[in-house]
């Protein structure tokens, strides 16, 4: 009996180390660097797609070996400006397959479409619903949305308590996403009833995300499919509270950002209420500023977009020189590219001020600036980039100016104002003590900061 099993078991060593070493020895990336596993099997990408660290994964891999590098059996993804040309402004390039194992009942929406004509009619539908009319018609329910928001922070602000700031931009976020999408008034940020629907989201998210990057265990999970039905769409939303996180996080830490921006918005308008989309909110060129370095440093989906040649298209793929062979999946990743010192020196520290023109600038610091410029991609690029954009930086601009309106806040004390933050003697990425913590599930998560608030003077009292 020992030897029949000891005889299966030679066997199914026998065929795992023929099947691995075929991958690695026909494998066409082959010439690509990249960590052993990686080479393997999908399994790497899937292992760190369910911790929540692939962004992270990605920009340590790209440190190591360099502006190109294999992730699994069959993907590369890049870290330079000219790969973004190449995969997200190229039109023989279509988002990859495997975007069909986030759909939910197997239905495509905009978001997993991957047919052409399907994905241009499903989009035309959604950008009438977000057009500059429809956002203008929409302001008003934003803004009371908002109002709610900073109403509940006056609360806390009176009660002393701490507020924990991923939990209530999330429910602005997913209370504007509602209305906007469903006409629906969930009143998470005042009611209890539907707060648990952010939570279980959250706990399914990894499980869709390693399907991406695993796409094997697709088959393990039809459970998941019934869970979530039809609910992901209205999470899309939930990027904007990433931002705003980010915004508030930064802010409470860099006292400089903090009082220019205080005074940019305090001396802009003269009252809360005229705090509306309009000439005088895009002028405020510093909350532009200080909203854009947030989403290059913590970017909302922090991962790689992942395309592929257009099943239609007979050329071959070229990405910075590379010919792609068939079959592979590329993208570049947002958190890596956006960290990428070539592009944005000093990667790590918060400086919103590289946004903004200088009085006489060299040819060659206008060119480091387009350059900053391109490869900012917070939104992706290309027919598949975000088509919520515009709604996004209303929201936030609207959010963060009205906030800076009526309160001042700071980092919640001791222990619990570090909340959110990298911690020394962390592994994995995670022990930069100022770096805000994502979690890379697609969209991203993570929790805090933790801050206090004080109403500001009267100005409150336009809020009651
Ligand atoms: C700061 C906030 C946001 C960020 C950073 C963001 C980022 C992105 C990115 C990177 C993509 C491309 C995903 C991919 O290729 O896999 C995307 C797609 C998309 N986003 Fe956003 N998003 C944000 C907010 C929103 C909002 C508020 C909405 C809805 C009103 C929205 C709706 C969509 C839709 C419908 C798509 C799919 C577009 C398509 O495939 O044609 N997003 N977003």
């Amino acid at each position: 009996m020992d030897t029949i099993f000891q005889y299966a078991a030679y066997c199914v060593i026998t065929l795992l180390l023929v099947v691995l070493g075929s991958r690695l020895v026909f494998n066409p990336l082959k010439a690509y660097p990249g960590p052993f596993l990686a080479r393997l099997t999908n399994g790497y990408a899937g292992w760190h797609a369910i911790k929540g660290d692939i962004h992270l994964v990605t920009y340590r891999d790209h440190l190591k070996y360099g502006p190109v590098v294999q992730q699994a059996p069959n993907r590369l993804v890049f870290n330079t400006l000219t790969a973004i040309q190449d995969i997200y402004l190229n039109p023989r390039v279509a988002k990859a397959r495997i975007y069909a194992n986030a759909r939910f009942r197997n239905t495509p929406s905009v978001f997993t479409a991957l047919d052409r004509a399907d994905h241009r009619r499903r989009r035309r539908v959604v950008g009438q619903a977000i057009s500059e009319r429809s956002m203008r018609e929409f302001e008003p329910t934003m803004m009371s949305q908002i109002d709610v928001f900073l109403v509940q922070l006056l609360h806390s602000s009176r009660q002393g308590q701490v507020v924990e700031m991923t939990s209530r931009c999330k429910w602005l976020a997913m209370d504007v996403i509602g209305l906007l999408a469903f006409g629906a008034s969930w009143k998470t940020q005042t009611e209890e009833t539907l707060r648990f629907l952010p939570k279980v989201f959250a706990a399914l998210n990894p499980r869709v995300y390693m399907f991406m990057n695993w796409p094997k265990t697709h088959k393990i999970d039809p459970g998941v499919q019934w869970l979530v039905r039809g609910r992901i769409e209205r999470f899309r939303g939930t990027t904007t509270a990433t931002a705003m996180c980010t915004i508030f996080y930064y802010l409470s830490r860099n006292p400089s950002a903090y009082a220019r921006l205080a005074s940019e918005v305090r001396t802009t308008f003269s009252w809360g209420s005229e705090i509306r989309n309009g000439q005088d909110l895009t002028g405020c060129k510093y909350l532009r500023a200080v909203i854009d370095e947030s989403m290059r440093i913590c970017p909302p989906t922090p991962g790689v977009m992942w395309r592929e040649r257009d099943p239609l298209s007979n050329e071959p793929l070229v990405v910075d020189g590379h010919v792609i062979p068939p079959g592979t999946l590329v993208g570049v990743g947002t958190y890596s590219l956006m960290h990428n010192p070539d592009y944005f020196p000093e990667p790590f520290a918060f400086r919103p001020e590289r946004w903004l023109e200088g009085d006489a600038e060299t040819p060659e610091q206008k060119e480091t600036r387009a350059n900053m410029r391109r490869a900012f991609i917070p939104f992706i690029l290309g027919d598949r980039s975000c088509a919520g954009k515009a709604v996004a930086y209303l929201e936030m601009s609207l959010t963060v100016a009205k906030t800076m309106w009526y309160f001042d806040f700071e980092r919640a004390p001791g222990q619990a104002g570090e909340l959110g933050s990298g911690r020394k003697g962390l592994t994995g990425g995670r022990d930069r003590p100022n770096e805000y913590q994502l979690y890379d599930w697609f969209m991203a998560d993570h929790e805090g900061p933790n801050l206090v608030f004080q109403p500001r003077g009267k100005h409150w009292e336009e809020l009651t």
